[in-house]
Protein backbone atom coordinates (compact mmCIF):
# COMPACT_ATOMS: atom_id res chain seq x y z
CA UNK A 1 0.00 0.00 0.00
CA UNK A 2 1.18 3.31 -0.89
CA UNK A 3 1.76 5.85 1.81
CA UNK A 4 -0.95 8.96 2.21
CA UNK A 5 -0.63 11.95 0.91
CA UNK A 6 0.79 13.16 4.03
CA UNK A 7 3.46 13.10 7.03
CA UNK A 8 0.17 12.31 9.15
CA UNK A 9 -0.38 8.58 8.44
CA UNK A 10 3.52 7.72 8.77
CA UNK A 11 4.05 9.33 12.10
CA UNK A 12 1.52 7.77 13.42
CA UNK A 13 2.80 4.77 12.72
CA UNK A 14 1.32 3.25 9.29
CA UNK A 15 -1.50 4.38 6.95
CA UNK A 16 -5.21 5.27 8.52
CA UNK A 17 -7.54 3.15 6.46
CA UNK A 18 -9.20 4.46 3.64
CA UNK A 19 -12.64 5.11 3.63
CA UNK A 20 -14.13 5.14 0.28
CA UNK A 21 -17.08 8.37 0.44
CA UNK A 22 -15.76 8.95 3.95
CA UNK A 23 -18.53 5.80 4.66
CA UNK A 24 -18.57 5.42 8.24
CA UNK A 25 -16.13 8.03 9.47
CA UNK A 26 -17.12 10.38 12.10
CA UNK A 27 -15.92 14.09 10.75
CA UNK A 28 -16.57 16.42 13.20
CA UNK A 29 -19.71 17.05 15.95
CA UNK A 30 -22.97 18.82 15.84
CA UNK A 31 -25.51 19.46 18.08
CA UNK A 32 -28.32 20.36 15.14
CA UNK A 33 -29.09 16.57 14.21
CA UNK A 34 -28.83 13.10 15.32
CA UNK A 35 -29.49 9.82 13.73
CA UNK A 36 -28.56 7.54 16.67
CA UNK A 37 -31.72 6.77 18.08
CA UNK A 38 -34.16 7.64 15.25
CA UNK A 39 -33.95 11.40 13.77
CA UNK A 40 -33.78 13.68 15.65
CA UNK A 41 -33.66 17.53 15.81
CA UNK A 42 -31.69 18.83 18.12
CA UNK A 43 -33.34 16.26 20.68
CA UNK A 44 -37.14 16.20 18.84
CA UNK A 45 -38.09 13.36 17.77
CA UNK A 46 -38.66 13.75 13.80
CA UNK A 47 -42.04 12.02 14.06
CA UNK A 48 -43.92 14.45 16.05
CA UNK A 49 -42.53 17.16 14.19
CA UNK A 50 -43.80 15.85 10.87
CA UNK A 51 -46.99 15.40 12.27
CA UNK A 52 -47.51 18.75 14.13
CA UNK A 53 -45.01 20.98 13.54
CA UNK A 54 -44.54 23.96 10.61
CA UNK A 55 -41.76 24.38 8.31
CA UNK A 56 -41.25 27.84 10.63
CA UNK A 57 -41.32 25.79 13.81
CA UNK A 58 -38.47 23.45 12.54
CA UNK A 59 -36.69 26.00 10.74
CA UNK A 60 -36.53 28.14 14.42
CA UNK A 61 -35.53 25.39 16.03
CA UNK A 62 -32.79 24.13 14.13
CA UNK A 63 -31.21 27.95 13.56
CA UNK A 64 -31.76 28.74 16.79
CA UNK A 65 -31.59 25.88 18.79
CA UNK A 66 -34.79 26.21 20.90
CA UNK A 67 -38.85 25.39 19.82
CA UNK A 68 -39.82 28.82 19.48
CA UNK A 69 -42.53 30.23 21.90
CA UNK A 70 -45.65 31.01 20.27
CA UNK A 71 -44.63 35.07 19.64
CA UNK A 72 -41.05 34.32 18.74
CA UNK A 73 -42.66 31.62 16.01
CA UNK A 74 -44.94 34.54 14.91
CA UNK A 75 -41.76 37.03 14.43
CA UNK A 76 -39.90 34.84 12.74
CA UNK A 77 -42.52 33.56 10.35
CA UNK A 78 -43.07 37.47 9.32
CA UNK A 79 -39.18 38.34 8.91
CA UNK A 80 -38.96 35.29 6.53
CA UNK A 81 -41.82 36.16 4.93
CA UNK A 82 -40.45 39.53 4.52
CA UNK A 83 -38.05 38.43 3.05
CA UNK A 84 -39.58 36.22 0.45
CA UNK A 85 -41.88 39.36 -0.01
CA UNK A 86 -39.32 41.82 -0.99
CA UNK A 87 -36.50 40.10 -3.38
CA UNK A 88 -33.65 41.71 -4.62
CA UNK A 89 -34.78 43.77 -8.00
CA UNK A 90 -31.14 42.77 -9.28
CA UNK A 91 -31.73 39.34 -8.65
CA UNK A 92 -34.98 39.24 -10.79
CA UNK A 93 -33.77 41.27 -13.65
CA UNK A 94 -30.47 39.06 -13.45
CA UNK A 95 -32.89 35.58 -13.32
CA UNK A 96 -35.12 37.89 -16.79
CA UNK A 97 -32.20 37.80 -18.57
CA UNK A 98 -31.15 33.69 -18.15
CA UNK A 99 -34.77 32.98 -18.62
CA UNK A 100 -34.99 34.78 -21.60
CA UNK A 101 -31.49 33.27 -22.62
CA UNK A 102 -31.99 29.57 -21.97
CA UNK A 103 -35.89 28.70 -20.40
CA UNK A 104 -35.31 25.02 -20.44
CA UNK A 105 -32.57 25.88 -17.38
CA UNK A 106 -32.75 23.37 -14.56
CA UNK A 107 -34.87 25.48 -11.68
CA UNK A 108 -31.52 23.96 -9.23
CA UNK A 109 -28.92 26.38 -11.24
CA UNK A 110 -31.40 29.13 -10.82
CA UNK A 111 -31.54 28.89 -7.06
CA UNK A 112 -27.70 28.22 -7.30
CA UNK A 113 -27.22 31.13 -9.55
CA UNK A 114 -29.67 33.61 -7.62
CA UNK A 115 -27.82 32.38 -4.14
CA UNK A 116 -24.43 33.26 -5.36
CA UNK A 117 -25.66 37.34 -6.76
CA UNK A 118 -27.04 37.68 -3.38
CA UNK A 119 -23.90 36.81 -2.34
CA UNK A 120 -22.12 39.22 -4.18
CA UNK A 121 -24.26 41.91 -4.41
CA UNK A 122 -24.24 41.79 -0.46
CA UNK A 123 -20.68 41.72 -0.48
CA UNK A 124 -21.03 38.70 2.10
CA UNK A 125 -17.37 37.90 2.52
CA UNK A 126 -16.89 35.87 5.86
CA UNK A 127 -18.66 34.67 7.98
CA UNK A 128 -19.67 37.33 10.74
CA UNK A 129 -20.66 37.35 14.53
CA UNK A 130 -23.47 34.55 15.34
CA UNK A 131 -26.16 37.32 14.93
CA UNK A 132 -25.14 38.57 11.76
CA UNK A 133 -25.27 34.87 10.41
CA UNK A 134 -28.55 34.17 11.91
CA UNK A 135 -29.98 37.28 10.36
CA UNK A 136 -28.59 35.95 7.20
CA UNK A 137 -29.72 33.00 7.23
CA UNK A 138 -33.65 34.42 8.01
CA UNK A 139 -33.02 35.68 4.79
CA UNK A 140 -32.00 33.39 2.76
CA UNK A 141 -34.69 31.12 4.55
CA UNK A 142 -37.30 33.33 2.83
CA UNK A 143 -35.31 34.31 -0.60
CA UNK A 144 -34.69 31.31 -1.75
CA UNK A 145 -38.06 29.91 -2.52
CA UNK A 146 -38.93 33.45 -3.49
CA UNK A 147 -36.17 33.40 -6.36
CA UNK A 148 -37.65 29.55 -6.96
CA UNK A 149 -41.49 31.15 -7.73
CA UNK A 150 -39.77 34.26 -9.70
CA UNK A 151 -37.77 31.76 -11.92
CA UNK A 152 -41.13 29.84 -12.50
CA UNK A 153 -42.80 33.04 -13.79
CA UNK A 154 -40.06 34.13 -15.95
CA UNK A 155 -39.49 31.36 -18.20
CA UNK A 156 -43.27 30.96 -18.62
CA UNK A 157 -43.21 34.48 -19.76
CA UNK A 158 -45.47 35.96 -17.08
CA UNK A 159 -44.51 39.13 -14.82
CA UNK A 160 -43.38 37.45 -11.48
CA UNK A 161 -46.14 37.81 -9.07
CA UNK A 162 -46.12 38.52 -5.29
CA UNK A 163 -45.95 36.15 -2.68
CA UNK A 164 -48.74 35.18 -0.98
CA UNK A 165 -49.42 37.16 2.62
CA UNK A 166 -48.64 33.15 4.41
CA UNK A 167 -46.55 31.26 6.25
CA UNK A 168 -44.32 29.23 4.36
CA UNK A 169 -45.53 26.13 2.89
CA UNK A 170 -48.74 27.73 2.11
CA UNK A 171 -46.96 30.42 0.39
CA UNK A 172 -44.62 28.45 -1.68
CA UNK A 173 -47.60 25.96 -2.39
CA UNK A 174 -50.00 28.88 -3.95
CA UNK A 175 -46.67 30.45 -5.81
CA UNK A 176 -46.06 26.93 -7.54
CA UNK A 177 -49.54 25.58 -8.03
CA UNK A 178 -51.13 29.42 -8.96
CA UNK A 179 -53.97 28.60 -6.44
CA UNK A 180 -54.22 28.80 -2.57
CA UNK A 181 -54.06 25.27 -1.62
CA UNK A 182 -56.41 22.87 0.95
CA UNK A 183 -55.52 22.31 4.48
CA UNK A 184 -54.61 18.71 3.70
CA UNK A 185 -52.66 20.05 0.95
CA UNK A 186 -50.22 22.39 3.52
CA UNK A 187 -50.26 19.85 6.06
CA UNK A 188 -48.89 17.18 3.48
CA UNK A 189 -46.49 19.76 1.95
CA UNK A 190 -45.41 21.23 4.78
CA UNK A 191 -44.62 17.38 6.23
CA UNK A 192 -42.03 16.96 3.72
CA UNK A 193 -40.30 20.60 4.43
CA UNK A 194 -40.09 19.51 7.87
CA UNK A 195 -38.39 16.06 6.78
CA UNK A 196 -36.32 17.23 4.13
CA UNK A 197 -34.78 20.35 6.66
CA UNK A 198 -31.89 18.57 8.20
CA UNK A 199 -29.87 15.45 7.92
CA UNK A 200 -26.26 16.06 10.06
CA UNK A 201 -23.64 15.47 7.71
CA UNK A 202 -25.21 14.47 4.05
CA UNK A 203 -23.48 15.62 1.43
CA UNK A 204 -24.12 19.12 0.74
CA UNK A 205 -23.99 19.87 4.11
CA UNK A 206 -20.96 18.81 4.48
CA UNK A 207 -20.13 20.64 1.23
CA UNK A 208 -21.32 23.80 3.06
CA UNK A 209 -18.91 23.07 6.08
CA UNK A 210 -16.29 22.64 3.98
CA UNK A 211 -16.50 26.04 2.33
CA UNK A 212 -16.86 27.69 5.63
CA UNK A 213 -14.30 26.00 7.23
CA UNK A 214 -12.01 27.70 4.95
CA UNK A 215 -12.98 31.00 6.56
CA UNK A 216 -15.31 31.97 3.01
CA UNK A 217 -19.09 33.16 3.52
CA UNK A 218 -22.44 31.89 3.89
CA UNK A 219 -23.56 32.08 0.30
CA UNK A 220 -20.30 30.37 -1.03
CA UNK A 221 -21.00 27.76 1.27
CA UNK A 222 -24.92 27.57 0.33
CA UNK A 223 -24.06 27.62 -3.44
CA UNK A 224 -21.96 24.50 -2.74
CA UNK A 225 -24.78 22.80 -1.07
CA UNK A 226 -27.04 23.54 -3.97
CA UNK A 227 -24.56 22.48 -5.74
CA UNK A 228 -24.00 18.84 -4.10
CA UNK A 229 -27.74 18.62 -3.58
CA UNK A 230 -28.13 18.74 -7.64
CA UNK A 231 -27.13 14.87 -8.44
CA UNK A 232 -29.21 12.29 -8.55
CA UNK A 233 -27.57 10.12 -5.90
CA UNK A 234 -28.44 12.96 -3.10
CA UNK A 235 -31.44 15.40 -3.47
CA UNK A 236 -31.82 15.00 -7.34
CA UNK A 237 -33.39 11.55 -6.60
CA UNK A 238 -36.36 12.86 -5.95
CA UNK A 239 -37.12 13.60 -9.43
CA UNK A 240 -35.87 10.89 -11.04
CA UNK A 241 -38.15 8.75 -8.83
CA UNK A 242 -41.27 9.92 -11.22
CA UNK A 243 -39.16 8.73 -13.53
CA UNK A 244 -39.26 5.35 -12.34
CA UNK A 245 -42.60 5.22 -11.60
CA UNK A 246 -43.65 6.29 -14.85
CA UNK A 247 -41.28 4.26 -17.04
CA UNK A 248 -42.62 0.88 -14.90
CA UNK A 249 -46.17 2.17 -15.66
CA UNK A 250 -48.33 -0.85 -14.03
CA UNK A 251 -47.46 -3.11 -10.88
CA UNK A 252 -47.61 -6.17 -13.00
CA UNK A 253 -44.54 -4.64 -15.22
CA UNK A 254 -42.80 -4.00 -11.76
CA UNK A 255 -40.70 -7.32 -11.53
CA UNK A 256 -39.36 -7.48 -15.40
CA UNK A 257 -38.50 -3.84 -15.46
CA UNK A 258 -36.53 -3.92 -12.10
CA UNK A 259 -34.50 -7.27 -13.16
CA UNK A 260 -33.53 -5.28 -15.87
CA UNK A 261 -32.25 -2.43 -14.02
CA UNK A 262 -30.62 -5.05 -11.40
CA UNK A 263 -28.88 -7.33 -14.89
CA UNK A 264 -27.78 -3.75 -15.97
CA UNK A 265 -26.23 -2.90 -12.77
CA UNK A 266 -28.19 0.65 -12.27
CA UNK A 267 -29.33 1.77 -9.04
CA UNK A 268 -32.92 2.54 -8.60
CA UNK A 269 -33.53 5.98 -7.47
CA UNK A 270 -35.80 5.99 -4.13
CA UNK A 271 -33.91 2.82 -2.39
CA UNK A 272 -31.20 2.38 -0.23
CA UNK A 273 -29.20 5.23 1.99
CA UNK A 274 -25.67 5.48 2.79
CA UNK A 275 -26.40 5.51 6.60
CA UNK A 276 -30.31 3.97 7.20
CA UNK A 277 -29.31 0.06 5.79
CA UNK A 278 -32.28 -0.93 7.89
CA UNK A 279 -34.90 1.71 6.49
CA UNK A 280 -35.27 5.40 6.42
CA UNK A 281 -37.67 6.36 9.05
CA UNK A 282 -39.07 9.60 7.25
CA UNK A 283 -39.77 7.05 4.21
CA UNK A 284 -42.07 5.43 6.34
CA UNK A 285 -43.39 8.22 8.16
CA UNK A 286 -44.06 10.26 4.68
CA UNK A 287 -45.54 6.84 2.50
CA UNK A 288 -47.89 6.47 5.37
CA UNK A 289 -49.21 10.11 4.76
CA UNK A 290 -49.05 10.19 1.34
CA UNK A 291 -51.66 6.67 1.07
CA UNK A 292 -53.62 8.58 2.99
CA UNK A 293 -53.56 11.28 1.10
CA UNK A 294 -54.90 9.27 -2.41
CA UNK A 295 -56.63 7.45 -0.49
CA UNK A 296 -60.03 6.88 -3.18
CA UNK A 297 -58.11 9.07 -5.42
CA UNK A 298 -56.79 8.16 -9.03
CA UNK A 299 -53.29 8.76 -7.59
CA UNK A 300 -54.22 5.17 -5.55
CA UNK A 301 -52.66 3.27 -8.82
CA UNK A 302 -49.10 5.08 -8.17
CA UNK A 303 -49.58 3.59 -4.80
CA UNK A 304 -49.78 0.58 -5.63
CA UNK A 305 -47.29 0.28 -8.00
CA UNK A 306 -44.91 1.92 -5.75
CA UNK A 307 -46.15 -0.96 -2.92
CA UNK A 308 -45.01 -3.27 -5.25
CA UNK A 309 -41.31 -2.23 -6.03
CA UNK A 310 -40.94 -1.66 -2.93
CA UNK A 311 -41.51 -5.32 -1.96
CA UNK A 312 -39.47 -6.52 -4.66
CA UNK A 313 -36.56 -4.05 -3.83
CA UNK A 314 -36.63 -5.38 0.06
CA UNK A 315 -37.11 -9.60 -1.56
CA UNK A 316 -34.53 -8.88 -4.40
CA UNK A 317 -31.83 -6.58 -2.94
CA UNK A 318 -32.97 -6.04 0.67
CA UNK A 319 -33.01 -2.34 0.03
CA UNK A 320 -35.50 -0.04 1.49
CA UNK A 321 -37.03 3.28 0.21
CA UNK A 322 -35.38 6.66 1.17
CA UNK A 323 -37.35 9.73 1.95
CA UNK A 324 -36.82 10.60 -2.00
CA UNK A 325 -39.45 7.80 -2.78
CA UNK A 326 -42.62 8.89 -1.27
CA UNK A 327 -41.80 13.00 -1.04
CA UNK A 328 -42.03 12.23 -5.13
CA UNK A 329 -45.15 11.10 -5.22
CA UNK A 330 -46.76 13.48 -2.50
CA UNK A 331 -45.31 16.07 -4.72
CA UNK A 332 -47.03 14.71 -8.07
CA UNK A 333 -50.41 14.17 -5.60
CA UNK A 334 -50.47 17.80 -5.23
CA UNK A 335 -49.88 18.80 -8.94
CA UNK A 336 -46.15 19.53 -9.02
CA UNK A 337 -44.07 19.70 -11.97
CA UNK A 338 -41.36 17.51 -11.80
CA UNK A 339 -38.87 20.25 -12.18
CA UNK A 340 -39.76 21.64 -8.75
CA UNK A 341 -39.05 18.45 -6.39
CA UNK A 342 -35.24 19.35 -5.71
CA UNK A 343 -36.12 22.98 -5.27
CA UNK A 344 -38.62 22.47 -2.83
CA UNK A 345 -35.60 19.92 -1.24
CA UNK A 346 -33.34 22.97 -1.46
CA UNK A 347 -35.74 25.34 0.43
CA UNK A 348 -36.40 23.03 2.78
CA UNK A 349 -32.84 22.25 3.68
CA UNK A 350 -31.97 25.71 3.82
CA UNK A 351 -32.56 25.48 7.51
CA UNK A 352 -30.36 22.59 8.04
CA UNK A 353 -27.48 24.09 5.82
CA UNK A 354 -27.48 27.27 7.46
CA UNK A 355 -27.98 25.93 11.05
CA UNK A 356 -24.55 23.71 10.12
CA UNK A 357 -22.87 26.97 8.78
CA UNK A 358 -23.03 28.96 11.89
CA UNK A 359 -22.37 25.80 14.00
CA UNK A 360 -19.36 25.37 11.88
CA UNK A 361 -18.16 29.02 11.67
CA UNK A 362 -18.97 29.39 15.78
CA UNK A 363 -16.21 26.61 16.29
CA UNK A 364 -14.55 26.10 13.30
CA UNK A 365 -11.40 24.03 11.87
CA UNK A 366 -10.19 23.40 8.85
CA UNK A 367 -12.26 20.56 6.56
CA UNK A 368 -9.31 18.77 5.13
CA UNK A 369 -8.83 15.14 5.30
CA UNK A 370 -5.90 13.30 3.22
CA UNK A 371 -5.64 11.09 0.46
CA UNK A 372 -3.75 8.06 -0.52
CA UNK A 373 -1.77 8.18 -3.50
CA UNK A 374 -2.56 5.83 -6.12
CA UNK A 375 -0.80 7.11 -9.17
CA UNK A 376 2.85 7.04 -11.29
CA UNK A 377 5.87 6.37 -9.32
CA UNK A 378 8.35 9.24 -8.65
CA UNK A 379 10.18 10.36 -11.88
CA UNK A 380 12.22 12.68 -13.91
CA UNK A 381 10.77 15.42 -15.21
CA UNK A 382 11.28 16.60 -19.19
CA UNK A 383 11.70 19.99 -20.01
CA UNK A 384 9.52 20.34 -23.16
CA UNK A 385 12.63 20.78 -25.56
CA UNK A 386 13.63 16.92 -24.86
CA UNK A 387 10.42 15.52 -25.23
N1 LIG B 1 -30.71 0.20 -6.39
C1 LIG B 1 -30.04 -0.93 -6.65
N2 LIG B 1 -28.94 -1.30 -5.97
C2 LIG B 1 -28.53 -0.50 -4.98
C3 LIG B 1 -29.20 0.69 -4.65
C4 LIG B 1 -30.33 1.03 -5.40
N3 LIG B 1 -31.01 2.14 -5.15
N4 LIG B 1 -28.57 1.29 -3.61
C5 LIG B 1 -27.54 0.50 -3.31
N5 LIG B 1 -27.51 -0.55 -4.12
C6 LIG B 1 -26.56 -1.63 -4.12
C7 LIG B 1 -25.19 -1.12 -4.52
O1 LIG B 1 -25.03 -1.14 -5.92
C8 LIG B 1 -24.28 -2.08 -3.81
O2 LIG B 1 -24.25 -3.27 -4.57
P1 LIG B 1 -22.89 -4.12 -4.71
O3 LIG B 1 -22.50 -4.44 -3.30
O4 LIG B 1 -23.29 -5.29 -5.53
O5 LIG B 1 -21.92 -3.22 -5.39
C9 LIG B 1 -25.03 -2.38 -2.53
O6 LIG B 1 -26.40 -2.10 -2.80
C10 LIG B 1 -24.58 -1.59 -1.33
O7 LIG B 1 -24.73 -0.22 -1.59
P2 LIG B 1 -23.81 0.83 -0.82
O8 LIG B 1 -22.46 0.77 -1.43
O9 LIG B 1 -23.85 0.54 0.65
O10 LIG B 1 -24.51 2.20 -1.11
P3 LIG B 1 -23.87 3.61 -0.80
O11 LIG B 1 -23.94 3.86 0.65
O12 LIG B 1 -22.53 3.78 -1.43
O13 LIG B 1 -24.87 4.55 -1.60
C11 LIG B 1 -26.86 5.60 -2.20
C12 LIG B 1 -26.03 5.02 -1.05
C13 LIG B 1 -27.99 6.39 -1.61
C14 LIG B 1 -25.98 6.53 -3.04
C15 LIG B 1 -27.38 4.44 -3.05
O14 LIG B 1 -28.21 3.62 -2.27
C16 LIG B 1 -28.12 4.93 -4.29
O15 LIG B 1 -27.49 5.22 -5.30
N6 LIG B 1 -29.49 5.04 -4.22
C17 LIG B 1 -30.25 5.56 -5.32
C18 LIG B 1 -30.22 7.07 -5.34
C19 LIG B 1 -31.07 7.68 -4.25
O16 LIG B 1 -32.20 7.29 -4.02
N7 LIG B 1 -30.47 8.68 -3.58
C20 LIG B 1 -31.13 9.39 -2.51
C21 LIG B 1 -30.47 9.07 -1.22
S1 LIG B 1 -31.33 9.76 0.16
Amino acid sequence: MTAPNSDAGTAAGGPPPVARGLAGVIAGETAISSLDSGLRYRGYGIEPLARAADFEDVAYLLLHGELPDRAEHGRFTARVQAAAATPDRTVIDALALLAAREPEAAPMDALRTGVSILGQITRDEAPGPHAALVAAAERLIGQVPAILAAWLDLVAGRPVARWPDAALAPALLERLTGAAPTAAAVAAFGATLVLYAEHEFNASTFAARTVVSTGSDMHSAIVAAIGTLKGPLHGGANEKVLEVLAAIGAADRAAPWLEEQFAGKRVVMGFGHRVYKHGDVRAKLLGELCAAMVRGTPGEDLETLARRVEEIMLERKGLRPNLDWPAARVYHALGLPVKVFTPIFVVARMSGWTAHVIEQAGDNRLIRPLSLYAGPAPRDYRPLGSR
